[in-house]
């Protein structure tokens, strides 16, 4: 491990989908790249923090220098988050999927006799919520990301309100943006303080700056 401003701290990340099953071979995902969370998470470990990377099914290369917890669905990276605890702060970069097919089949459905099977879908956890509103061992720094396409500051500021953490990274993810599945990012940061929009910048500077932040929130 490096040493740093954040050594001896221990620090959650959370990035990438989930793929919510449908059957063995299908599943439901979504274009999170991981990008953006797997930069922070090393950008953390960097600065000399104990990083424990929970990541759902992402194209992006693991960080090294960290320790990785691989896994698919919400409800098992809720666990593998709760597995994790305590940390000192907690960054929930994934895009969890929202539902998931309420049951999932054991064996592949088959497309047979025109039958187009229909699907009922079941909430998953909000994992972000969840550690926000923990009443005991709750990370002293959460942050949650918001991925907007508009409205970005008043929509992340009451998600922040909504959700119970410390900071909201806010996002623009509108197509002509470029940023979902992009190298850059342009970010506002939402505090109890108010929101501080940041200039355009690679994801990788979004990281650092943030972990930096971090480091100092931490003291
Ligand atoms: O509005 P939304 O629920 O998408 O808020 C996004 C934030 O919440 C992100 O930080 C994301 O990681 C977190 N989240 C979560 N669990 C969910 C949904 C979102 O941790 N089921």
């Amino acid at each position: 491990l490096a040493e740093g401003p954040l050594t001896g701290r221990r620090v959650l990340v959370t990035s990438g989908p989930t793929h919510e099953p449908i059957d063995p071979v299908r599943y439901i995902a979504n274009r999170s790249s991981g990008a953006q969370g797997t930069a922070i998470a090393r950008a953390l470990a960097v600065m000399g923090a104990d990083v424990v990377f929970v990541t759902g099914p992402a194209d992006a290369e693991r960080p090294e220098g960290v320790h990785v917890v691989e896994v698919q669905t919400a409800a098992e990276m809720l666990q593998a988050v709760q597995a994790v605890l305590p940390v000192d702060a907690a960054v929930f970069a994934a895009a969890v999927a929202d539902w998931r097919v309420a049951s999932a089949s054991d064996s592949k459905i088959k497309k047979d006799k025109g039958q187009i099977p229909s699907m009922e879908f079941a909430e998953n956890p909000d994992i972000l919520a969840t550690v926000s509103q923990m009443t005991e061992g709750r990370p002293r720094l959460v942050v949650g990301f918001a991925a907007e396409t508009d409205d970005v500051i008043a929509n992340a500021t009451a998600k922040r309100l909504r959700k119970g953490c410390d900071w909201i990274v806010a996002n623009d993810v509108s197509p002509e943006t470029g940023i979902m599945g992009g190298s850059e990012n342009a970010v506002t940061l939402i505090t109890e303080d108010g929101a501080e929009s940041w200039p355009r910048m690679g994801k990788d500077e979004v990281a650092h700056q943030l972990a930096v932040r971090i480091a100092a929130a931490l003291g």
